[in-house]
């Protein structure tokens, strides 16, 4: 079994005060130039569209059902620090039309997001009013979907995993999406007394499990500080935490079911990449 990797030396990046800044600075960037949306983390490896063309190949008709039947259209999507939005924003363009929320713990993320989830609604109407004037004039069906990406203030480490399980999504979510957020916990310096003031880290794993559907549901994680070696030491690695862990996360269990595909390098006869983006599903854990 991999084992847990060693801490991160404590950055800003790992305080909440950082991130208010920074989408504070982007909230004001983005209302003097509307095409402004901020910052898009690991644009140089393309993150975000090979994660999206990663989750194309998990569809059932191309990939033997790993998500729900129709799953472009049904499957539910949780993106945790979701910072700008703008994953679930390109998983809306290429066609994924289930639920869609994205949590982060700074309120002017949230802000900022759903500011940009407005300004791309009127967009939608401004475009698809021009497109329904255009149907009818061909006496075609009109299609006016609006912006429908919810946000919401919730600080992963902090809140209860309860809080973000309701409705039909009561059983967890067909995809949690972490792009830079685990990288970003893992540079908090805080501790937490209730574990042996161990860092708050280590709980992410217990805290994010409950959130994706048992059962065949996926968790991708995309990281620019963790090896893919260390990432499965988080979340696949119990290690000697596990008996600590309460019922939910000793009953089920992260399995490998993927990674995406970067380029790498070599250095002094080492190979590796700068980045990494790991799929996990959640299925039974046969011990508990
Ligand atoms: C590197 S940014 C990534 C933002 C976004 N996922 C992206 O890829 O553009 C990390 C994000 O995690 C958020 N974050 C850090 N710790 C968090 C926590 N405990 N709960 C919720 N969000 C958190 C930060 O506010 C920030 O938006």
């Amino acid at each position: 079994m991999a084992s847990k990797p060693t801490h991160l030396e404590p950055s800003e990046l790992g305080t909440r005060e950082y991130w208010d800044n920074l989408y504070t600075k982007e909230l004001t960037n983005h209302a003097h130039d509307p095409s402004d949306t901020g910052t898009v983390w690991f644009d140089d490896s393309d993150a975000e569209a090979k994660v999206i063309e990663f989750l194309e190949d998990f569809a059932p008709e191309e990939a033997g059902g790993l998500l729900p039947p129709g799953a472009k259209g049904a499957a539910s999507f949780l993106d945790l620090g979701t910072g700008n939005g703008s994953l679930l924003f390109g998983l809306r363009d290429a066609g994924w039309r289930g639920r869609m929320l994205g949590v982060d713990y700074s309120r002017r993320s949230v802000e900022f997001a759903r500011r940009i989830a407005r300004s791309r609604s009127t967009t939608t109407a401004t475009t698809g009013a021009e497109a329904e004037e255009e149907e009818e004039e061909e006496g075609k069906e009109k299609d006016t979907e609006p912006e429908d990406v919810e946000f919401l203030e919730h600080d992963i480490l902090l809140t209860p995993p309860s809080a973000l399980l309701s409705g039909a999504q009561s059983r967890g979510w067909d995809v949690v999406l972490d792009k830079g957020t685990f990288d970003a916990v893992s540079l908090s310096s805080e501790t937490d007394p209730a574990r042996g003031g161990r860092r708050v880290g280590e709980s992410y794993r217990a805290r994010i499990l409950p959130l994706v559907r048992g059962g065949g549901g996926l968790f991708l994680v995309t990281s620019c500080n963790w090896t893919e070696e260390e990432l499965r030491g988080w979340f696949v690695g119990g290690g000697a935490d596990e008996q600590e862990e309460d019922e939910e996360a000793r009953a089920w269990k992260f399995e490998e079911v993927g990674k995406v595909e970067y380029p790498s390098f070599s250095f002094g006869g080492v190979k590796g990449q700068t980045i990494s983006t790991l799929c996990f599903r959640k299925v039974r854990n046969p011990r508990s």
